[in-house]
């Protein structure tokens, strides 16, 4: 069978140069390399002695469960409208932690407002939505996640605050279980397409991801990420935002939102009347988009319903994916699903 073009997933291995590698790659000064991002949690934790843990409602199911292993005391609190976090009843003692959604809030006032709002606790920005040479949040920690934009298999990038001393941190073990894991990703490569790598993708992501222990990235992913061209990734993404900007309606809560030069986000959020639906229908076109996070339709370890805000986010919105030029075919195959035009 021919290959068909498909839209999903991540890039394909592009050689080049890390830029940064001193502070965004791996093993530079002020910067940690983890297995996985959720990671993050356990090292800030275990750190710093928070007093208590303070997360959205709406994030990562990832995220809850890691915060939930710690045994630590979990706070949830919501988003407001544009994406802005309601941290009124932080206290000094806490460890924060506010997402830098989709990768589109770094630059929004408000937002970084509600974060430096935050500063009497110590702030873990959550940038995994974003793939960043930036080091942008000096007084914080922040965490990429590059699995989720290049053909590694894992890796939780910490950036540390500028105040805190390596000496202090309580690292877990190296362990490397990565070789194990390439197999998919190098099929992909050999068959010189990726049209049936992207469910393999999510296969492998439901079966194994899950099991990759609190640990340091693996050799495997510290060679790749030095390898690859992530600039050159970034703004391949960027100019495909931009591109899609003009040629289709931008969630109409994000029409505000710039993107922050050197970082791409994890895709273009359109709305739609049944996210869940439209998925599926794009699927049948091979257009992979993505939700965030249908999972918390049922039950959700946070506790409380999300609010108004958060849940049209979770039922109506769709990520369109950066990793490939959507061409006109799918541009209109978009366009038919998002008006509902299509049966
Ligand atoms: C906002 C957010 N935080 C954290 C994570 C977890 O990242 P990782 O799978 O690298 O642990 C995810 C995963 O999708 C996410 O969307």
């Amino acid at each position: 069978m021919p290959p068909v073009n498909e839209l999903g997933g991540y890039a394909l291995f592009t050689a080049g140069a890390w830029p940064h590698h001193d502070h965004l790659g791996v093993g530079g000064p002020g910067v940690v390399a983890l297995s996985l991002a959720r990671h993050a949690l356990r090292l800030a934790h275990d750190t710093l002695r928070p007093r208590r843990l303070l997360l959205p409602h709406y994030t990562c199911h990832s995220m809850k469960a890691a915060a939930a292993r710690l045994g630590a005391e979990v706070q949830y609190y919501h988003l407001g409208e544009g994406f802005i976090p309601d941290l009124g009843g932080v206290q000094a003692g806490d460890l924060c932690v506010v997402n830098n959604h989709f990768g589109l809030a770094a630059l929004d006032a408000a937002w970084q407002h509600a974060l430096a709002s935050a500063s009497v606790a110590q702030r873990l920005v959550d940038n995994t939505q974003s793939l960043d040479l930036e080091r942008r949040w000096p007084d914080c920690w922040s965490v990429q996640s590059p699995r989720k934009f290049l053909p590694v298999t894992d890796g939780g990038i910490v950036v540390l605050p500028e105040d805190q001393p390596e000496s202090a941190l309580r690292l877990p073990e190296a362990t490397d279980q990565s070789w194990q894991r390439m197999g998919w990703l190098f099929r992909a490569i050999d068959e010189g397409t990726r049209s049936t790598s992207y469910a393999e993708y999510l296969a492998y992501r439901r079966d194994q991801v899950q099991n990759i222990p609190d640990a340091l990235a693996s050799p495997t992913t510290r060679q790749l990420l030095q390898a690859l061209d992530v600039a050159g990734v970034i703004r391949q993404r960027q100019a495909r935002f931009e591109d899609l900007r003009h040629r289709l309606p931008l969630h109409p809560s994000c029409q505000h939102l710039k993107l922050a030069a050197g970082s791409s986000p994890i895709g273009f959020p359109v709305q739609v009347a049944d996210a869940a639906q439209a998925q599926v229908r794009l699927a049948q076109h091979r257009i992979f988009a993505i939700r965030y996070w249908p999972e918390q339709a049922h039950g959700d370890q946070g506790g409380d319903e999300l609010n108004a805000f958060e849940r049209s986010w979770r039922d109506q919105t769709l990520f369109l994916p950066l990793d490939g030029d959507c061409d006109e075919v799918q541009l209109q195959q978009v366009h038919d699903v998002i008006s509902g035009a299509q049966r």
